[in-house]
């Protein structure tokens, strides 16, 4: 008698009741962020799987682990409505009254195993369906032969091109079910999530279009930066700042980058400094006249490769105030946005080079090419993301040093109340301060 007690409180949002009420060799959802695919694909397969014994197979292009499957969204709901009659397993879910089956796999170097125990499977969701490449899908379906079989697919569009896309939904047959579901059409969209689709709006249209109502990066507007923003800020005529100088360092990784010092005010970014095959203490020597020439707030390095010697040095001769070591694939300061440190850095420099008003970079063809040169995506949570340092050095021919140098001095707001104590001490000179450093490193020993 306890059995299906919570059956009639699972509640399918309207756009998907075809999910349960239909019958379509192919069902594709897509759409923006939480339109609630996932949740109404998983709420309808634990339904479906209660009413009659089926396999079900979750699938999505890459798998390392079953944590990136589904596997978790089904238990927490499971355990949320209470579904005593599911069994969870270490890589599986069963029905102990059906005798239904969830099983979870990534497409992508499937062996022939894998696919053999795909052919008895009644309905197939590919989540992430984004991802999937022409070759998967070209495996997967024909193997999906099941009488009655269906195929659930799940997406948030990537590209204009997106291969699923093409293949499926760009012109469906009448067994193909094609439907566009966005936040505005969830029913259960929290009001969180609604706050940050507006911020979205606010900030962006273009990431709004993709990240919340569903649209597909339109080609040729992959980039992060536009050429027009940064040609604009090459014909600023900007003379002074008062705004806290802020140097952005980053220290060559290999032998054919160059070190580059990059100095910004504010608005205005005053120049950049590049040198060739440095070895760690010439580095800080140079940093270290910096400092004492022009007393710059902050220096901000990346340290992920050689900058972390160059850091260490600096910081043992007391100017640990005023350096900051940032490693560019730590998490992001928002994490909700951005992917890693850098795209989070680099974004800062888009929305500096799009405010009003004008900033001004100076007129240079090498730093014209990097800062325009990158490309964005976004990763499945929509967070920014940058594309591989490799793609761009194959495009560039080198690193973007200089852009990196100025995505750098974005690394953390740098207020005037925060001036370092060392440039306080008015009755002592530099080389005071540097001398006193320098014999506190040797007390150490
Ligand atoms: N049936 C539901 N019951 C409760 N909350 C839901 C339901 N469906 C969606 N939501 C809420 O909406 C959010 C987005 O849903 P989700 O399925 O993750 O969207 P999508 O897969 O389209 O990005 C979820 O995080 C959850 O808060
Ligand atoms: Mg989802």
């Amino acid at each position: 008698m306890t059995k299906n007690k919570n059956y009639h409180i699972i509640k399918i949002a309207e756009p998907f009741a075809p999910l349960l009420t239909e019958h379509k060799r192919i069902k594709f959802y897509y759409g923006g962020r939480a339109g609630g695919k996932s949740y109404a694909f998983a709420d309808s397969l634990l339904i479906k799987g209660r009413q009659q014994k089926l396999l079900i197979a979750c699938l999505r292009e890459i798998q390392d682990s079953i944590k990136d499957s589904v596997y978790k969204l089904l238990c927490d709901r499971i355990a949320l409505y209470e579904l005593n009659d599911y069994q969870i397993f270490e890589n599986r879910i069963e029905n102990s009254v059906t005798g239904s089956k969830f099983i979870f796999k990534g497409l992508r170097d499937q062996d022939v195993q894998h696919i053999k125990s795909l052919e008895g499977v009644d309905i197939a969701w590919i989540e992430e369906a984004q991802t999937i490449s022409k070759r998967s899908w070209e495996i997967l379906e024909p193997t999906i032969r099941k009488d009655g079989s269906e195929i659930w697919i799940s997406m948030n569009r990537e590209l204009e091109n997106d291969p699923l896309w093409v293949m499926v939904a760009s012109h469906p047959d009448d067994r193909t079910l094609v439907r566009k579901v966005n936040y505005s059409d969830n029913p259960f969209c929290p009001e969180e999530i609604k706050i940050q689709a507006e911020k979205c709006h606010q900030r962006s249209l273009d990431d709004y279009h993709h990240i919340w109502l569903g649209e597909p990066i339109k080609q040729g507007h992959t980039k992060l930066i536009s050429s027009e923003l940064v040609r604009k800020s090459f014909l600023q005529n900007i003379l002074t700042s008062s705004s806290p100088l802020v140097i952005g360092l980053d220290v060559a990784r290999f032998g054919d980058d160059s070190t580059v010092f990059c100095f910004r005010q504010g608005r205005l970014c005053l120049k950049f400094l590049s040198y060739e095959k440095l070895d760690n203490v010439a580095v800080a020597n140079l940093a270290t006249g910096f400092i004492k020439d022009y007393r710059p707030q902050r220096i901000f390095m990346d340290i992920g490769g050689q900058g972390a010697g160059v850091y260490d040095i600096l910081k043992d001769r007391g100017f640990g105030e005023i350096i900051r070591g940032i490693y560019f694939g730590e998490k992001a300061i928002n994490e909700e946005r951005y992917f890693n440190r850098r795209a989070e850095m680099w974004d800062s420099v888009q929305s500096w080079l799009a405010s009003q008003p004008q900033v001004q970079l100076p007129a240079d063809e090498n730093l014209f090419d990097e800062l325009t040169g990158i490309n964005k995506k976004y990763d499945r949570r929509g967070r920014l993301q940058l594309e591989e340092k490799e793609e761009v050095k194959k495009r560039l021919g080198r690193s973007p040093d200089k852009a990196d140098a100025l995505a750098l001095t974005f690394a953390e707001p740098v207020y005037e109340s925060s001036e370092p104590q060392i440039y306080h001490r008015d009755q002592l000179t530099f080389e005071d301060i540097f001398n006193s450093a320098h014999e506190k490193g040797q007390t150490t020993w």
